[in-house]
């Protein structure tokens, strides 16, 4: 096993009802940033809840995150919290309101351009306590350090990570995914696999409690994810997809173990590119990254045939989880998707010198996917 350090500041409040618990964590001089998205949560009752447990707080809202959040949008919520004095940001909704919050919080009192800290690193102070109410399980953003945000000018998706904006609380109340359409509920339960493949399917370091951790957070997502899917109102299944996609992404089951995210870089230059939305283009890349890099990560692919999917052999592995996005529904090729009109060849090209520009040249465990090999992946993918 890899050295590690490991600490997760995020006080989990699980379960129906745990909304009533947000006015005792927030600061009593509170000034609260009410940030979320576009709207849902009017509809489904949060909105009303979240007031009801603001009431003694003074109240900015801002709506508007859009999925994939902009920095265009979220340099207009820095504008509020530096013209208000705010003291606490609330983000309500899924991974797109939570990783803007963090991009405001840090943004906050940055003297240049906030943009800076995702494409150069650049670091930042004082960063805006943050507390989440969880409306889409998927990212796992409630309890982790990242966030990634889109310039919408340069068509660049990029992340930054610091624990100093991880979200102090994370409301995770069941109920609050009854609504979800159909499509985020599948892009929730492919997200959360696809982040416990990227730290699980790798190399051995003989560190079997991680491999049974990460293989007990994959079939819990196999099994109930397409139930979700069938029974939306059924709490139990709700909870169970819930507690599967925070803890895939809250750093435990990634410690002392080497990580790819390989797919997940790929797949930002999809998004960044062509606004497919994050799980799509997971589903697209994962499958043909596993065919190309089935000899460096053989042993674990087999593993995981073996123990997760009740399956012997490579091909009968990638097969499996081909069959699980098909299962939720999210389709695996790119020409399955609507690319603006190019043609898939046009499009690889586009995202192999997108890839460049970011400097995504070296990618997956072993930093041997560069662009060559990720124009191979694209092409299986294609
Ligand atoms: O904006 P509203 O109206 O709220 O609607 C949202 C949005 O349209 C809707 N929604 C959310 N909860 C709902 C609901 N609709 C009805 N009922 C509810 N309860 O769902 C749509 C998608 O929301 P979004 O937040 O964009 O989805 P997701 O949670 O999948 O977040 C995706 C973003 O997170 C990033 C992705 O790249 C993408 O930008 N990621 C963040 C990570 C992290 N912080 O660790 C890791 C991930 O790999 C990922 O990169
Ligand atoms: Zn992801």
């Amino acid at each position: 096993m890899l050295n590690f350090t490991f600490k997760n500041q995020t006080e989990i409040l699980f379960g129906k009802g745990q909304i009533s618990q947000v006015s005792s964590r927030l600061p009593s001089d509170a000034r609260v940033l009410f940030l979320y998205g576009g709207g849902s949560i009017k509809k489904n009752g949060i909105y009303d809840q979240v007031l009801t447990t603001l009431k003694d707080a003074e109240i900015f809202e801002f709506a508007g995150v859009e999925p994939n959040p902009s920095y265009e949008t979220l340099m207009k919520a820095v504008e509020v919290v530096r013209n208000n004095d705010v003291n606490f940001i609330l983000a309500v909704g899924g991974g797109s309101v939570i990783d803007g919050a963090k991009f405001i919080a840090a943004a906050k009192d940055f003297a240049g351009d906030p943009w800076d800290i995702l494409i150069k690193g650049a670091s930042f102070e004082n960063p805006l306590p943050i507390g989440a109410v969880l409306t889409l399980p998927a990212t796992g953003s409630e309890s982790n350090g990242n966030s990634v945000v889109t310039k919408k000018e340069t068509a660049q998706k990029r992340g930054f990570s610091s624990e100093t904006v991880q979200p102090v609380f994370a409301v995770l109340d069941p109920e609050y995914t009854f609504s979800l359409p159909a499509r985020q509920v599948s892009n929730g339960a492919v997200d959360a696999f696809v982040h416990v493949i990227e730290q699980y399917l790798t190399y051995p370091v003989n560190a079997p409690l991680q491999d049974r951790f990460a293989e007990g957070i994959m079939q819990t997502l196999i099994t109930e994810g397409p139930k979700a899917l069938e029974n939306p109102e059924d709490y139990d299944v709700r909870a169970n997809v819930m507690w599967s996609a925070t803890m895939a992404l809250n750093g435990l089951i990634g410690k002392g173990v080497p990580q790819d995210w390989g797919t997940h870089m790929i797949g930002h230059e999809l998004t960044a590119l062509y606004s497919l939305d994050h799980a799509q283009t997971l589903a697209i890349v994962l499958p043909a990254l596993m065919k190309v890099q089935a000899e460096s990560k053989k042993e674990k692919i087999l593993q995981l045939g073996e123990r997760v999917f009740g399956v012997t052999g490579i091909d009968e592995t990638i097969q499996a989880v081909v069959r699980f996005f098909e299962d939720m529904g999210v389709e695996t090729k790119m020409s399955d998707y609507d690319l603006n009109g190019d043609s898939t060849d046009v499009a690889i090209d586009k995202l192999i010198a997108s890839l460049e520009n970011n400097g995504m040249t070296a990618l997956g465990e072993h930093g041997d996917i560069d662009p060559a090999k990720a124009r191979t992946i694209l092409e299986l993918a294609a």
